[in-house]
């Protein structure tokens, strides 16, 4: 067979719309009247916290996505060599795409087609990147899936008896509460045949000053991250955030093993949004909790995998073990 254009190398489902709508003032409502103010992270990307992350991700300090990238580069052939050419290659949170591209042209490198489905809840994104892939790759096939996490597995078309290699790349794992993580896993495992695979890349435990410094660049792109957050209300709900009255905080939880995210207030103030008709009140260093960045130790890896059915098949690291790549597979029942 040969595949031509674009087109018939595309489809895009999108799955129920009122399933996936996040409601941004009902949720600015509630976490800016609760006792202890609180946004959701989801609310960091709009188009401007877009480009935001992937000037983080290009920053010294955010050792992240360099030493995922290298791990990957390192590894992309023994990885895609455990694979069949069928393969389907499952992408949760593609975004930009960037860090997949390599595991992309290693599958191209060895056979004819690859297949790829990226699942992401804007449309516009996966439009995007999907047409740069297309136009990139002659020889590859994409249908993405626009929804979250949960509707977009149960879209996977698994009757098929191809393999399944799902990916979950940026540590962005480390967004989601411990019990939100075992729920997702489990519900992916539930998914997967026995020669599915699910990759996912997590970020370590380590010494603080690292971490912190790698949320707390000298730029100040992370505090400017941070603060877009109160431009983003302001815009769609008509909040009358003042930015340069707040501040960006992120601290190390070395207890609990997570970084920290905060706005603190630097004076007393009042702040109004209009489309929720809502005065919100701060007392000078008051905070809105804004985002939680779980690092792992490996113990925590190996129990996450058998709380959820899943083993540690394979795992890689950079040279200073700042973060790792693990190959997770389902456990014989
Ligand atoms: C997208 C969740 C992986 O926690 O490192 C980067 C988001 N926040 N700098 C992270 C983020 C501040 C990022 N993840």
């Amino acid at each position: 067979m040969t595949l031509s254009g674009i087109e018939e190398r595309f489809s895009l489902i999108t799955a129920d719309k009122e399933i996936f709508i996040n409601n941004f003032s009902e949720d600015v409502k509630i976490g800016l009247t609760s006792e202890s103010k609180h946004l959701p992270f989801v609310y960091f990307y709009d188009h401007i916290g877009s480009q935001l992350f992937e000037k983080i991700c290009e920053l010294p300090e955010y050792y992240l996505t360099r030493t995922e990238t290298d791990i990957l580069e390192t590894n992309a052939k023994d990885i895609v060599s455990q694979f069949s050419a069928e393969t389907v290659l499952v992408e949760l949170g593609s975004g930009s795409s960037t860090k997949t591209r390599i595991l992309i042209e290693t599958f191209l490198e060895r056979q004819r087609l690859a297949h790829y489905t990226p699942i992401d809840v804007s449309h516009q994104m996966l439009e995007e990147s999907s047409y740069s892939l297309l136009k990139e790759y002659p020889d590859l096939e994409i249908n993405a899936i626009a929804a979250r996490y949960n509707e977009g597995i149960d879209h996977l078309d698994i009757r098929k008896e191809q393999q399944n290699l799902i990916t979950w790349l940026g540590s962005s794992i480390g967004n989601f509460e411990k019990s939100e993580v075992t729920a997702l896993l489990q519900h992916i495992q539930d998914t997967m045949h026995p020669n599915d695979r699910f990759l996912v890349g997590i970020d370590l435990q380590k010494d603080k000053t690292i971490i912190e410094n790698a949320y707390n660049d000298t730029q100040g792109i992370t505090a400017e991250f941070n603060l877009n957050l109160l431009t983003h209300v302001n815009r769609e709900l008509g909040g009358d955030f003042e930015l340069e009255n707040f501040a960006h905080k992120a601290i190390y939880n070395e207890e609990i093993g997570r970084i920290e995210m905060y706005l603190v207030s630097n004076i007393d103030q009042k702040v109004f949004i209009s489309g929720l008709d809502l005065e919100v009140p701060f007392t000078t260093n008051e905070t809105i909790h804004t985002e939680h960045s779980f690092k792992y130790s490996l113990g925590d890896i190996n129990r996450l995998a058998e709380e959820t059915g899943l083993y540690v098949e394979q795992q890689w690291f950079d040279d200073e073990q700042l973060f790792s790549l693990n190959l997770f597979a389902p456990a014989a029942d």
